[in-house]
């Protein structure tokens, strides 16, 4: 028997379909909600409440701490697959057998070559510019690189935009990287893995032959696995939102890159080793730190903290932390950072402000001290996220398109002025 939730509205009473995901969570379907009711609408900023689409790409609990890319767990995913067959799956929905795989990595590599055009772009930035910035400006400038439009309906045409996008975006990353480092913008080696071919392309020199260290290759595929997807949050619902308007993968890319950027999401890691930072250089007295997190006069937050979904953990934090100490120690390196964070994270944990809101360490709490054991500047910590979370968008893009969903247009409650009467300038 089909589910109803009734609503009733000053005495009169309507009907509503309640639909099931395959995890057994519920909701309303108010699909009809305007045209019964004659108009009334629901109200949620942030959208707290609001599923804006079904979809069978990323599952997430945030009660329990549970992560899942296409039903396969993050802690498994983590530990045994590499980026580029998550980034396939997250895609694609299955795990690629060999020869799918191979073709995939040729199809990405055919097209890792960005048009030397887009140098002289990137000539036109200042050096200090944030590689957030130049990497979003150069993700759209590729629509004028690539001047045929993609025919949204295609699957073959989606098929092709995909590969283009994975084949130039760590191009564009590293350029962003080696523009600020001073360094020539180079090309990687196309006989070597994408995370692999990835760290060439951002730290080969020109006097050197670069060979990735495979304890740094392994840390950062994870970081880019544990970064790959996390459902409807701030930037995907951006390239959602932008890919419905029937525009194209690489601008509702670089709307995401955008997204991605604010200190209350993907630039929370830049933001963690900053405030990190500064307690190191305050002497190390958290207890300050910790007090203005909680003095609601001051808008400081303790960044990397808080999550709108995990209100237990975040299983990718507890990855990352682990991956963090292990990485530190075997290259030998003392990072001060890491204490001053793992001490930060105990008094949160037992602090009472925390615990009645249930706020853990994210995602971006210990990555940050991972990319700088990595040799990875500040800066290019959220570049860095949204390389890793490059996959999630395009599957959300993907996804989007397949089910032919309208274009996003939310609606408002009106609480301006009522109708006046317009006075002439000497009047007002
Ligand atoms: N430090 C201090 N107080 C906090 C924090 C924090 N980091 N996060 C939330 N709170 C408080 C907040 O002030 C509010 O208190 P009250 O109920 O007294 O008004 C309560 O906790 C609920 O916060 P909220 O802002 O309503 O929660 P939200 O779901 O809208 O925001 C968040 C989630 C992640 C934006 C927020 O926790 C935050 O700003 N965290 C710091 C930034 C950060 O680490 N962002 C990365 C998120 S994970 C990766 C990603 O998404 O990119």
């Amino acid at each position: 028997m089909s589910r109803i939730a009734t609503l009733e509205i000053e005495g009169k009473k309507y009907e509503f379909p309640i639909i099931e995901g395959t995890e057994n969570e519920i909701a309303i379907d108010i699909k009809t909600l305007r045209g019964v009711t004659g108009g009334v609408t629901t109200i949620d900023p942030g959208y707290k409440n609001t599923g804006a689409c079904e979809s069978a790409i990323t599952f997430l609990n945030g009660e329990e701490g549970i992560l899942r890319y296409r039903g396969y767990s993050i802690e498994d995913l983590a530990e045994k697959a590499d980026f580029l067959e998550v980034c396939y799956l997250l895609i694609f929905g299955e795990l690629p057998s060999k020869e799918e795989l191979d073709k995939f990595h040729a199809d990405i590599k055919e097209q890792s070559h960005v048009d030397e055009d887009v140098k002289k772009i990137i000539d036109g930035f200042p050096k200090a510019a944030h590689p957030m910035g130049v990497l979003s400006s150069l993700t759209s400038a590729l629509v004028a690189f690539n001047p045929t439009s993609v025919n949204v309906d295609s699957e073959e045409e989606m098929y092709n935009a995909i590969v283009r996008i994975l084949g130039k975006f760590p191009v564009l990353t590293a350029w962003a990287y080696r523009k600020r480092a001073g360094l020539p913008l180079d090309y990687g080696d196309n006989s070597l893995g994408y995370v692999e071919n990835i760290l060439k392309m951002m730290f080969k020199k020109p006097t050197d032959e670069y060979v990735a260290n495979p304890i740094v290759k392994d840390a950062l595929d994870k970081l880019l696995i544990l970064h790959a997807d996390h459902e409807q949050n701030c930037s995907t619902s951006t390239v959602r939102i932008v890919g419905s308007s029937n525009a194209g993968l690489f601008v509702s890319i670089s709307a995401g890159i955008n997204a991605l950027w604010g200190p209350l999401h993907g630039g929370a890691n830049q933001a963690v080793i900053e405030m990190l930072e500064a307690i190191k250089e305050d002497g190390g007295d958290t207890k300050k730190f910790m007090a203005k997190a909680k003095d609601k006069s001051d808008p400081f937050r303790l960044m990397g903290f808080g999550h709108r979904v995990y209100k237990n953990f975040d299983p990718r934090a507890k990855i990352i932390k682990v991956a963090a100490d292990e990485l530190l120690a075997e290259l030998g390196i003392d990072d001060p950072i890491l204490e001053i964070a793992k001490g930060l994270e105990k008094e949160a944990l037992e602090d009472q402000y925390f615990v009645d809101r249930k706020l853990y360490p994210n995602v971006d709490f210990y990555s940050g001290i991972i990319y700088r054991a990595l040799g990875i500047p500040t800066e290019m910590f959220t570049p860095m996220f949204a390389l890793g979370r490059l996959p999630g968008w395009i599957a959300q893009w993907r996804e989007m398109r397949l089910r032919k969903e309208p274009i996003g247009r939310p609606r408002q409650v009106y609480i301006g002025e009522t109708l006046r009467d317009f006075k002439s300038v000497e009047k007002r």
